[in-house]
């Protein structure tokens, strides 16, 4: 059975069909803990009123709407997607809040100032890219960060115990997918980041979060 995050595929890009659809897949397949998981990641990424923040891969804009929430009126989220169709249905579902935005644009070449954020973050992105565009992705991360910048990136974790994970593994092929998802911190060393540390937000998610230290260009 194909992976309910990545089903359907609809472009050699690997991004994924109907939003609204992704969505309500998303929700069930986090079994109802799809916000709280995302708010440990804000939490983890130590996500203050006032940053810029960038969301890399932000499909639906769902994690960006948090985050923009947590940034205040005084903050920006800025959220980035090759998917037109993605942007389109995260601008509308952001509607009039400012400091909500998004626009297309690839994490292996991202179209921002050097220096631009405070921070940025990437969920369930990191296992779409060819393994050749993994490390210049975590290298853009890097370079759009300031000095003391934050970096969190999160992915599937690999089920590893409980008859309920194995059993959801196998219906959704979730290990399959976690087989293809990279080694994070491996990338974030790769790619010069310092600080590196990984975390879990339940029920799937595994993260790594560093940090560009201050010295680094
Ligand atoms: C499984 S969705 C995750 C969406 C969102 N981050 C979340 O956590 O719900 C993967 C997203 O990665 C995007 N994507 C695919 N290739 C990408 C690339 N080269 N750069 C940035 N995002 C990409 C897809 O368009 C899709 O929206």
């Amino acid at each position: 059975m194909a992976d309910p995050l990545t089903y359907p595929e609809t472009s050699p890009h690997g991004h994924i069909g109907p939003p609204r659809l992704y969505d309500t897949f998303a929700n069930v397949f986090f079994l109802g803990r799809r916000r709280a998981t995302f708010q440990r990641l804000i939490a983890a990424a130590g996500v203050q009123p006032g940053q810029r923040v960038l969301d890399v891969g932000c499909g639906t804009g769902y994690f960006a709407r948090l985050l923009a929430h947590a940034v205040g009126p005084e903050g920006l989220v800025v959220g980035i997607d090759p998917s037109l169709e993605m942007i389109t249905y995260a601008s509308h579902k952001a509607g009039r809040a400012r400091n909500c935005q998004f626009q297309v644009g690839t994490a292996e070449s991202l179209d921002f100032p050097t220096e631009h954020f405070d921070v940025v973050v990437s969920s369930l992105v990191m296992h779409h890219l060819p393994e050749d565009m993994q490390g210049p992705a975590l290298r853009e991360m890097r370079r759009v960060l300031r000095p003391g910048g934050k970096l969190l990136v999160a992915d599937f974790q690999i089920p590893r115990h409980g008859l309920g994970w194995r059993l959801l593994a196998v219906i959704t092929d979730h290990s399959r997918m976690a087989r293809m998802v990279p080694h994070l911190e491996l990338l974030a060393a790769q790619a010069e980041f310092a600080e590196i540390r990984v975390g879990e937000a339940p029920p799937w998610l595994r993260y790594v979060y560093a940090v560009k230290a201050a010295s680094a260009m």
